[in-house]
């Protein structure tokens, strides 16, 4: 019988690779869930163990005393200001983990390393990538582009498993749509957010992203499905060394999304919310001057090109600016009293993410193939995924229930 180790165990990707190794006590009779936290109780198959991931593998190795695991699963992020931190910390962390569990000697078990990463692999953080994005794409290095701690990541795994004989798979999620208790850092929080406090303020539900994005194309990943995806992964033997793409496998446009967020919340969608000019409200932040494609721009016959054009980030409704609005803070706070819900949620839920998500002027459309040429059938769709988190959120006491 397989047993596994989890890191990340209260994020909003880890937390569902544990439950999905609890849903299975007997394929999987030992777990073991690390973090800082323990945030919820566990399936009687899990054991929680603290760590603190940002210590030395020595002391780590104290703390890793009794875990032992086949299958590790590293779903950890700690995130820092500027992408230089980004790769020094979660770099570092990665890498005494792992020179961790062979101090205690539990890496003699282990078969494969199942790392999770995401998107930014291709550069989605900085402009228009090539679309669709495929894992054969080449990595964004040179002078011209920032530090990206999963390059690093998966350069300390590839040299970790190949010295000690281990296999490995990375995943590439993107645009997660998951639930993760206490957490408000995820886009379905800050959306249900808005949702329930415009209906509050006896508004019409308005698009605060980008014109184009909204009839542009997005592909997400459910954090359910992408940790169905990591135990495949984790027991295929043809998945070994390779990384892979993990998004729903519909592509979809908040042009289909808004209208049905609208309806679950009883809105109604601003019939021409994009015929006037933005206002005061809005905001603009440049990405990259060069996206991600100008890197194969020669490669591709896209030299000269209109459509390899600098990406922004275009806010019709500054997400930050409106969550700090008194208007807002008063019908959030009418609305968290009447309902009992969690207080906290407005000020904690990340609007810069959610800006971010919505705001982009360029699709990030995600290829399957090569999982699927695997064998890979998983399947979500994205509106169904989000709508499950709203129930999630209602049953927590973030959301108030909607009829
Ligand atoms: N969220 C998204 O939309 C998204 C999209 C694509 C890719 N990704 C990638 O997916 C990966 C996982 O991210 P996530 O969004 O799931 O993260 P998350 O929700 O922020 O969770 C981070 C996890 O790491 C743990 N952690 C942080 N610092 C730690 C430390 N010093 N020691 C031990 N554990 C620590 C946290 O637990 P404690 O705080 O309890 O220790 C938590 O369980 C990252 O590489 C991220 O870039 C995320």
């Amino acid at each position: 019988m397989p047993s596994a180790i989890v890191t990340g165990a209260t994020g909003i990707l880890g937390r569902e690779i544990v439950f999905e190794l609890g849903r299975n006590p007997e394929q999987w009779p030992t777990v073991h869930a690390l973090s800082r936290s323990k945030k919820e109780d566990y399936p009687s198959n899990i054991i929680h163990n603290h760590i603190d991931l940002t210590s030395s593998a020595e002391e780590m190795a104290k703390d890793l005393k009794n875990v032992k695991g086949e299958y590790v699963f590293f779903a950890a992020y700690l995130q820092k200001d500027s992408e230089k931190e980004n790769r020094e910390v979660n770099g570092a962390m990665l890498d005494n983990f792992l020179n961790a569990l062979n101090f205690t000697g539990a890496l003699s078990s282990v078969k494969r390393i199942i790392l999770v990463t995401g998107a930014k692999q291709y550069g989605v953080h900085l402009g228009a990538p090539k679309n669709p994005m495929c894992e054969s794409d080449p990595w964004l290095i040179g002078s011209h582009r920032p530090p990206n701690f999963y390059y690093r990541q998966q350069d300390i795994l590839h040299n970790f498993c190949a010295r000690h004989s281990i296999s490995w798979v990375v995943t590439y999620p993107n645009d997660v749509i998951g639930f993760a208790e206490g957490n408000f850092m995820n886009l379905g929080t800050a959306l249900g957010l808005y949702a329930a406090v415009t209906k509050e303020l006896g508004a019409e539900l308005v698009f605060p992203g980008s014109e184009r994005f909204y009839v542009g194309f997005d592909s997400f990943t459910c954090s359910k499905l992408h940790a169905r995806f990591c135990l495949w992964a984790a027991l295929e033997p043809r998945a070994a060394g390779q990384a892979f793409n993990v998004v729903n496998g519909d592509v979809q446009s908040w042009q289909t999304l808004w209208p049905k967020l609208a309806h679950r919340f009883g809105l109604a969608v601003k019939k021409d919310q994009f015929a006037e000019a933005p206002g005061e409200e809005a905001a603009v932040m440049e990405l990259a001057e060069k996206p991600p494609v100008a890197d194969m721009a020669a490669e591709l016959g896209l030299v000269g090109s209109r459509m390899v054009y600098q990406g922004k980030v275009e806010q019709r409704v500054d997400l930050m600016k409106w969550s700090q609005r008194e208007d807002v803070k008063k019908a959030w706070e009418k609305l968290a009293e009447r309902e009992g819900l969690n207080k906290d949620a407005l000020s904690k839920a990340t609007w810069a993410f959610l800006g971010f998500v919505l705001g982009r002027n360029y699709d990030l459309v995600v290829n399957m193939s090569k999982a699927r040429k695997l064998g890979w059938t998983g399947y979500v769709d994205s509106w169904d995924a989000l709508s499950e988190v709203f129930d999630d959120l209602q049953d927590a006491k973030v959301l108030p229930k909607t009829e």
